[in-house]
């Protein structure tokens, strides 16, 4: 199959430019497959996404449908969280879906509080997506005035409210338990999980499924052409397809919806139609191939297909989907510091390897930078490592409550192994000047 023909499930309306609007939606298999559902019994719609194997599309690929089956029965009331709080760098591809097609995100949460049994959902869209808020806001009043949402939802004794919940720019928050605390009106910091997790003890404790945007953008299609059809697409672990955020430097940085394990990561780079090849006719010198924590990719990694099984045997993952590019003129120390300085800042200071280790990897990382690295600093920024995540070890061994400290391992452990000899020639050696550059990449 050409790459050009890749099947569009989530963003077959992106080329209109109404697609936001009720008016377009409904005149494009809108609502269909909440019709369908609806025709149903629950625990049908619950089979249906089961045969689907839809996989979630934060970053963590939990099956959707067993995730569902995870609240304890009889236990009322249950909510639906909607995991809209996207901030993993070089990752917007939910912002797109809530900004070009909230409808669909919105007939997503509908399917999925029929299937659970919710009567309420909460919508949590980060802060900083404006467009995005505007979107779904308008969407929803269109929404319950054409009686998809509210009371006895079109003609049946189906009912849900959804609440929308704007963040306030926390990355943690995305963090499904961190989101939990924030919608409840606390500091946005992560519980301890397991023992429970949300679809046992969320919300109010009481049990909750928290999907992401993604994952239920997906529901409208699976209903009205079947768990069966979508299973067919894609590859036998990774089903239908998956939407990819290219940035960094490539020609055509942007958001591209692929099947999974036809397209490679060199289709993805180089394809015409989706990256379009290095800037400036580069080579590559390294890629982060699902978001800021996944251990680095290289050239002999582009013919992987994109594929959770291919990429987890390969070292890495795809994790929610960001792809960042980094060519033969990237200084690796400062592409290090750079994620690390992230995740610093972003801690929410709860465990003290995360707080303390990500703050002496960006310091050590900072030394170095300003010419006064010391001959040890390699093997300290190592033993920091270990401490924060044991053996440095892929996928990381956890010291605490949630991944967000480990996750400043894996830039560090990929740059200083592949690249020492950069590290080595800024010890000691005086203060590097900065260069600026802002060509060719969205990063
Ligand atoms: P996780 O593996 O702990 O959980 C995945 C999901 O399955 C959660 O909803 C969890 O509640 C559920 N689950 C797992 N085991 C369960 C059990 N035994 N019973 C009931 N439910 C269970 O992963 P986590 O921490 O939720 O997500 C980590 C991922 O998030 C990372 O791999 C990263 O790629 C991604 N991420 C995405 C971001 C974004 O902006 N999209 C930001 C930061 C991280
Ligand atoms: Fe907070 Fe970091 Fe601990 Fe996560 S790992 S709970 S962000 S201190």
């Amino acid at each position: 199959m050409a790459v050009t023909d890749a099947p569009r499930i989530i963003t077959s309306r992106f080329g209109h430019d109404d697609a936001h609007t009720i008016e377009r939606y409904e005149a494009t298999h809108g609502y269909e497959g909440l019709r369908a559902a609806l025709q149903k019994r629950p625990d049908e719609v619950l089979e249906e996404v089961k045969t689907a194997s839809l996989l979630g599309r934060g970053g963590a690929g939990f099956p959707a449908g067993v995730k569902w089956g995870f609240c304890p029965p009889g236990v009322w009331p249950r909510y639906l969280v909607v995991n809209g709080d996207e901030s993993e760098p070089g990752t917007y591809k939910d912002r797109l879906l809530m900004e070009r097609d909230p409808h669909q995100l919105i007939e997503g949460v509908l399917i999925a509080c029929y299937a659970i049994g919710c009567a309420q959902a909460f919508l949590y869209v980060r802060g900083e997506m404006a467009v995005a808020q505007e979107r779904i806001a308008a969407a929803l009043n269109e929404a319950y005035a054409k009686g998809y949402v509210g009371k006895g939802i079109l003609g049946t004794d189906f009912s849900v409210d959804i609440v929308l919940h704007w963040g306030a720019g926390a990355y943690i928050v995305g963090e499904e338990t961190a989101l939990i605390e924030s919608l409840e009106g606390n500091r946005g910091m992560p519980r301890l999980k397991p023992p429970f997790f949300p679809a046992a003890k969320g919300l109010y404790l009481q049990p909750t499924v928290v999907n992401n945007v993604e994952t239920l953008a997906n529901l409208p299609w699976i209903l009205r052409e079947g768990g069966a059809a979508f299973a067919a697409l894609g590859a036998e672990n990774s089903k239908g397809t998956r939407m990819f955020a290219v940035s960094g430097h490539v020609r055509n940085p942007g958001v591209y919806e692929v099947e999974f394990g036809v397209t490679t990561f060199r289709d993805l780079l180089y394809a015409p139609v989706y990256g379009g090849g290095i800037r400036d006719g580069n080579a590559l010198k390294a890629f982060i191939p699902g978001g800021a924590s996944a251990p680095w990719f290289y050239e002999e990694h582009l013919d992987l297909p994109l594929e959770k099984a291919a990429v987890d045997k390969a070292g890495s993952m795809l994790g929610s989907g960001a792809i960042v590019v980094m060519d033969e003129t990237t200084d690796m120390v400062r592409a290090a510091l750079r994620v690390v300085r992230f995740f610093a800042r972003e801690s929410c200071g709860k465990c003290t390897p995360c707080r303390e280790g990500t703050s002496w990897l960006e310091k050590i990382l900072e030394r170095i930078l300003d010419g006064h690295g010391r001959t040890s600093d390699l093997d300290l920024l190592l033993d920091v490592c270990d401490n924060i995540s044991p053996g440095i070890a892929w996928p990381p061994k956890q010291t605490t409550i949630c991944p967000l400290g480990p996750s400043a391992v894996s830039p560090i452990a990929s740059a200083v192994t592949r690249f020492r000899d950069e590290f080595e020639a800024r010890l000691g050696g005086g203060p590097v000047p900065v260069t600026v550059t802002t060509k060719g990449g969205a990063y």
